[in-house]
Formats: structure tokens, sequence, C-alpha cells
């Protein structure tokens, strides 16, 4: 909504459907959700939502909400979809109006409303959705069982934009200049006058985060660099050049890369990993604060997708972010998180607008955790330096071939339990593989991989092997997220 130039706002379904009428919406969007309509406590909305007199959107689990409280049916049909799905329509629609016939659409279902409610049509289908869309006009109800939103429907766009030009009656009048105002505003009424430290890990939105809140309260943020010794390859020098070249603010450069190391060392489980890589990353932050007059607050780079990933609200807790979920309850800090509502494709256009380098707002994005979360298994010395030697040939080449930019995030995982025979030379090889990801992606919440050329691949396979010593095998991951995550914890 807000690329179509639209305000809007997430609300839990919880609020008071009065609280949330007196926001005067001029339409509301019924989100997807993991949950199913027959579950005990499933995600239910005030039904009087439906005689307010404002048009409503239902997406996924939205549609199949809407369907079952207004009388029709969601069953378990046993044919879920699951990523890339063809729909085809079925007769007139407002919100698919401007639609071709058929077309490719993203899918993450498991129930499928099965029959409207009175008054409502059916206005599109797939294999395993009968009713993939529906609406009744009368009572400007609308739902869809794909998801508009993902980058991967392809017209998704356009039936958001139906919905909020040709029903809601919408304007298009909300800017990237707007966001940067009310964060402001926002910042400088929640810290006051109090000293701000800002974790930077050299990639988007951490600087995004950090130029906001300079622009906001000036000389009061200090910025933090943390090596955690979970960085890639150069990663630690190259974050401070360009943030020495970039900001104008003090920054610390902490390395703390022994202690974590020490703290996971033994540790397999990916949510454990993250629940310590938050505690160490906190009580760095603590000790450097201690130092630091009057700093209270914490400023975290944290995304709605973070947010929704790490079960804020209903949804389903899928990772701990370590800039959410990760962290402990006991912190001596005040969260300031000015990205928290908004989208990684958000987040750059105002890093353009506050003036940061393209290096900085078109990095691909690096997880908080770092390698920790792409070596599968313990984290070691020497599987950090295998991993980094080949993610530092996958960034290289990609780059090289003009695709960095255009891929959402390329790199090397180290699946360190598994060892595969080789031959090199005349002798036999007993090593570890490599595996390469590339994906295509719009915000994180949806993924496909990468069409790699072939011959791209081919060189990232011949180098890694020739050049990263203990690797004799490649394999590139071809799973979309759905049903996978983009990195491999
Ligand atoms: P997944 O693997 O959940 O990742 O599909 C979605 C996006 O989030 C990044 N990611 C993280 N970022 N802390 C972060 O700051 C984390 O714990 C974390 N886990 C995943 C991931 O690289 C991708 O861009």
């Amino acid at each position: 909504m807000r690329e179509a130039r639209v305000y809007s706002e997430i609300v839990p379904r919880t609020m008071p459907l009065a609280e949330m009428l007196a926001k005067r919406p001029k339409g509301i969007i019924f989100s997807g959700g993991p949950a199913s309509v027959h579950v005990d406590g499933a995600p239910s909305i005030d039904p009087a939502v439906y005689d307010a007199d404002t048009p409503i959107l239902g997406i996924c689990y939205g549609a199949q909400l809407i369907a079952q409280q207004l009388g029709g049916e969601v069953r378990e049909t046993g044919g879920g979809e699951y990523g890339r799905t063809q729909l085809s329509r079925t007769g007139s629609s407002v919100v698919l109006s401007s639609l071709p016939e058929e077309q490719q659409v993203w899918m993450s279902h498991g129930d499928a409303i099965t029959t409207v409610p009175e008054g409502f049509m059916i206005t599109a289908s797939s294999p395993g959705a009968p009713v993939a869309a529906l609406e009744d006009r009368d009572r400007a109800i609308y739902g869809v069982q794909f998801h508009p939103e993902v980058v991967h429907t392809e017209r998704g766009q356009d039936v958001l934009r139906a919905f909020l030009f040709d029903v809601c009656d919408c304007r298009p009048t909300w800017t990237n200049t707007n966001i940067i105002e009310e964060a402001v505003a926002e910042i400088r009424a929640q810290v006051g006058t109090a000293g701000v430290i800002c974790g930077l890990s050299g990639g988007v939105d951490s600087a995004v985060a950090a130029a906001l809140v300079h622009r906001a309260i000036g000389d009061h943020l200090t910025c933090v660099f943390v090596d955690t010794g979970l960085l890639r390859l150069g990663e630690a020098e190259q974050v401070e050049e360009t943030f020495n070249r970039q900001f104008h603010v003090e920054l610390i450069h902490v390395k703390a890369a022994d202690r974590f190391l020490a703290a996971l060392v033994d540790v397999e489980e990916p949510e454990t990993k993250r629940k310590i890589i938050g505690e160490t990353f906190i009580r760095v932050f603590e000790e450097v604060a201690r130092d630091i007059s009057s700093a209270g607050f914490l400023v975290q780079g944290t995304l709605y997708p973070d947010i929704v990933e790490s079960g804020g609200g209903d949804n389903a807790v899928i990772k701990s972010h370590h800039n959410v979920g990760g962290l402990p309850d006991d912190m001596d800090f005040e969260l300031v998180e000015p990205l928290r509502n908004i989208f990684k494709d958000e987040v750059r256009a105002i890093g353009e607008e506050l003036g940061l380098p393209e290096d900085i707002v078109w990095r691909q994005p690096f997880p908080g955790p770092g390698l920790a979360v792409r070596i599968i298994g313990a984290i070691t010395p020497d599987r950090l330096e295998i991993l980094r030697a080949a993610d530092h040939i996958v960034v290289e080449e990609i780059r090289r071939a003009g695709l960095y930019r255009e891929i959402w995030q390329s790199f090397a995982v180290l699946p360190s339990a598994v060892r595969t025979v080789g031959v090199m030379g005349d002798g036999r090889t007993y090593e570890n593989p490599v595996i390469v990801r590339a994906v295509t992606s719009e915000d994180a919440m949806t993924a496909d991989w990468a069409r790699l050329p072939y011959d791209l691949l081919e060189r990232i396979a011949s180098r890694i092997i020739n050049e990263v010593a203990g690797v004799n095998r490649v394999a590139y991951d071809i799973t979309s997220k759905p049903p996978g995550t983009i990195e491999w914890e």
C-alpha cells in the first residue's frame, strides 16, 4: 500500500473496532497468518467490522476468515499450495479487473475456501483453491487466497491498487519524506535529551536507523560497531572505513570475537545460537554504555519482517531474529527502533533520500548473528575460515557478473557435519561440501532461488574447490521461501 503511496498502519486484530474506526480508515485489509480457522483460539475479528461501511480486503487467512465468519465454508482439502501457482479468473471482478485471464501468483495455504457466503461471487480459482478470489461488490468485501503483496505474484500490486483506488477511493499522496519526518519526530519524543547508542553492523538497516537518529538528536548519538568474529572476510575494516567517510559522529569499535566464540563453543541448536549471540551483544553494549554518560537508549535497525517472523502479534515464531526475539529481558536499555514498521525496500528508498552512499544502501542484507547461522552445527575458527573464503568467492563472482544489486542475497553455507568423497589429482578426498545460496526477493518475506547463469555457477564452484582448502564439492540451493527460509538456520 505504501508503495502505491497510500498511508497505512498495521494494527492488531484485537484492537477494539471503535478504536480502529476512530482512525477513519478508508479501507481495512485482513492479513494472512499461519493458523487454520478450525483450531481452538484461531485468530478472529469482531464481526461488526462487516457492517462498518468500510471496504474490506482479506488476504489468505484473512480471506478464509471472511468466508467463515459470513457463513461460507473453509475446509482442509489436503490440497495445500505453497509457492508459484497458476491463477485463472472466473468472471468479472473489481479488484482483479486489470489482470489477464491467467497468471502466476504466490500461494501459501493448507485450508481452502470451498463455499462462499451468500452475496459473494467467485472471481478466480487455482488448482488447489476452488475459491482463489471472492467478492461481494454491494458490501465492498473482497478476499484473495493468494498473496498480492509479494513480488512473485506477478500482478499483485495491481490488485492492491484496484482495492485502494477503485474501491476505497484513496489518493496516492504518501511519500518517503513523510516517513522520515514522522520517524524523526517520534525519536525526539522518545529520547528527549538522553544519550543514545546505536549498534552499526555495516548493513543498510542499522546505517539508516543511525542516520535517522542522527538527524533527530545530532551529537547525543554514539555509534558502536561490534566485531563478533562472525563477520565476512574484510568486513570489519570495510565498515569502519565507510563509516568514517560517511558519518560525523563518534564510532567505538569493539573487538569481541573471542568472547562470542567462547560463548558459542559446542552450541549447535539454531535458536540457542541466536539467543547467545543476542545476549552477548547486549552485554557488550551495556559495558560500552557505562562509559557514555546517560546512554539509556539503544537504536536497533529492526525491520517489520524481523518482528513478524519473531512471532509478534499472532504470528508463528519462525526464528528469533537476534535484534528482536533474541534479546534478554533484563537489559538496561530502552530500544529505539525507527524502522520497526517498515520494509527493506522502503529502508533503501529512505537511505537514498537521506543521502547515504550507494555501497551502504544497496548492500545485500546480512543477518545479525552473521556466519553463525550459516555454519550448520557448532562454530569453530576452522569452519569460519572455510566459510569466509567460500563466501568471499560467491560474492566476488556475483559482483563481477554484474548481478550483485538485482540479487537479494548471495552467500555460502557450510553444513559442517557432512563430509563427501571426491577425487582430486589422483587421490581420494573426504572433505566438506559448501552450499551456494542466491535468492531474489523484494522484502525477505518470500524469496525465490536466483536463476544464475550456468557458467557463473561453474566459476563459483570451481573457484571454491580450487581455492578453499577443505572443500571438495559445491551444491546450489534451489528452495524458495516458503517452504524454505533464506538462511539455513
Ligand atoms: P530468513 O532466513 O528468515 O531470513 O528467510 C529473512 C531475512 O532476514 C535475515 N535474517 C536475520 N537478520 N537477525 C537479522 O538481523 C537475524 O537473526 C536474522 N535471521 C535472518 C536474512 O539474512 C534474510 O535477509
